[in-house]
């Protein structure tokens, strides 16, 4: 028998009259709590903070959606200490014990779940629809990583006669979680329980763009049970307290996702010996992607054009599992371009609260001006084929194409980060694959194909950590596709599966003469 799928958190139905109206209610609700203060929580209590920052609704720039006190270096070692005492506490309880936690957690955001899509669509203009799944992977990252901790906590035997051999799991120590904006709730909350469920004492640094949301998940984490110094919400500059994180003696392992350049930074960081410190730190670190679609003469074109466009442009491609590249082969390229031009058409471009909205805003000025500069490179080195028109307010950058992109372009080797995709052609499907893994990345990889020996090969030959048959490349559901890239999109480790917990952790043996 095949085994029984995990029972995954289901999205909302917004075919359904009751679910709209209620999303409605809770956007307006939500709406009127804009512009609120939040200051990072140590040790259980909120803290006053000199420097702060604003976080505003993208959509609407003019739109305060919450004012951030940011932790100072002082405070972040307050946290630290903080975490310190807390952890001889922590790691003596049983993983059920902290599993239990975590399953609140999950109640409680199933119950917030209209709430916390509604701070979504506001501070990171994620339209309602696609924030939604966000809710149920977080959902799923917290019963999730609290069965398995469950299932490591049993550990190993190798027993012998005369001789017990014990194989357990223990906490590491202290874990700093610096979370990024695009999945403001659902990597946060992931990255973040597994390193408490675990057992180690953790503390949340949110990317400054969406610590509003952040300060929901302490709020929940907080009403769920995590003791005082147990988890931290420490909102901050990543540039200055980030990296005194980083850099601090006492922290055992650094949890991020993210840029490739701050990626690399951590990991060269946390390589350092301090004075003071006795152990090497562990980094996992989920960094970015140039992923390609690679579309034969065999392929479902209009599966293609679909997967593709939703791929590309979702969330306005600001997905670190976004297709940026469409590999085309030359039999079916016309024919495909054509289409893909006419579908982007469609889509509709505007603030994420109005339902209608299919492609919202990018995250900031600074993303928007960057996604800008790549498209005005890409005028110089491809031919544009598409570049929509976008509302004047806010940070919009409107879908565009390229087409007749060279593999080895800018636009086709770069991580841009917006809804910007680059067709290459391809001579056959063995031109496809070369094209596909001749880029510095392999995180995601997608194929639309009908032909057996193709997708076949792929799976041997595709270099990426998730590969995705004749389907779009991005939303991977918890434990049924684990996720997580190799190269310089990451050190490999799959959020959402079997192996990720594991991170947290450090094996002991105990070997005893009976
Ligand atoms: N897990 C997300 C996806 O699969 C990316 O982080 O799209």
């Amino acid at each position: 028998l095949p085994p029984t799928p995990y029972p995954n958190a289901p999205d909302l139905d917004f075919a359904i009259a009751t679910k709209r109206s209620q999303a409605t209610e809770a956007l307006k609700t939500v709406h009127a709590q804009l512009g609120q203060r939040y200051n990072p929580i140590i040790n259980g209590a909120a803290v006053d903070t000199e420097a702060t920052a604003d976080s505003v609704n993208p959509s609407k720039p003019a739109e305060l959606v919450g004012k951030l006190g940011l932790a100072s270096q002082e405070q972040a070692d307050a946290a630290i200490a903080a975490a310190k005492a807390a952890f001889p506490a922590w790691a003596a309880t049983t993983a059920k014990e902290r599993g239990a936690i975590l399953r609140r957690a999950a109640d409680l955001m199933e119950e917030r779940r209209h709430e916390l899509n509604a701070w979504m669509v506001y501070e990171v203009g994620k339209p309602l629809g696609q924030a939604d799944p966000e809710v149920s992977e977080a959902i799923d990252f917290c019963r999730y990583y609290a069965d398995e901790m469950e299932r490591l906590d049993a550990g190993y035997a190798y027993d012998y006669p005369g001789e017990t051999n014990r194989y357990r799991y223990f906490p590491r120590g202290i874990a700093v979680v610096i979370s990024p904006w695009n999945f403001p709730l659902a990597i946060a909350t992931g990255m973040t329980v597994a390193a408490l469920v675990t057992g180690n004492c953790t503390i949340l640094k949110p990317a400054e763009n969406s610590a509003v949301i952040a300060a929901k998940i302490a709020e929940i984490l907080i009403e769920a049970g995590m003791p005082p110094g147990v988890f931290q919400y420490l909102p901050a500059r990543g540039s200055t307290v980030g990296a005194h994180l980083v850099n601090h003696p006492d922290v055992h392992m650094i949890a991020f996702t993210g840029s490739r350049e701050v990626g690399c930074r951590i990991y060269a960081d946390a390589a350092q010996w301090r004075p003071g410190q006795r152990h090497l730190k562990r980094v996992i670190a989920e960094m970015g992607g140039k992923n390609g679609i690679i579309i034969d003469e065999s392929a479902d074109l209009d599966q293609a054009v679909q997967g593709v466009v939703y791929s590309a442009f979702g969330y306005s491609g600001q997905k670190c599992s976004a297709c940026s590249r469409a590999i085309v082969v030359a039999s079916v390229y016309d024919t495909f371009v054509h289409r893909l031009v006419e579908a982007t058409c469609s889509l509709n471009v505007g603030e994420a609260v109005k339902p209608s909205t299919k492609v919202g805003p990018v995250i900031d000025a600074n993303a928007q001006a960057k996604i800008k500069e790549y498209i005005e490179k890409g005028k110089a080195e491809a031919t544009l084929a598409l570049e929509m028109p976008t509302p004047a307010d806010g940070y919009f950058v409107g879908p565009t194409v390229f087409t007749n992109v060279k593999p080895d372009a800018v636009i086709a080797q770069e991580e841009i980060f917006g809804p910007v995709l680059a067709v290459i052609k391809a001579n056959d499907f063995d031109d496809a694959l070369r094209i596909a893994n001749d880029t510095d990345y392999g995180l995601t990889g997608g194929l639309y194909s009908r032909t057996p020996s193709h997708i076949e090969r792929v799976q041997n030959e595709f270099a990426v950590g998730n590969l995705y048959i004749n389907r779009g490349i991005t939303g991977a559901i918890v434990s049924r596709q684990p996720f997580g890239g190799f190269k310089m999109s990451g050190v490999g480790s799959k959020a959402g599966g079997p192996d990720y917990l594991l991170q947290f952790l450090e094996p002991r043996h105990v070997s005893e003469n009976v």
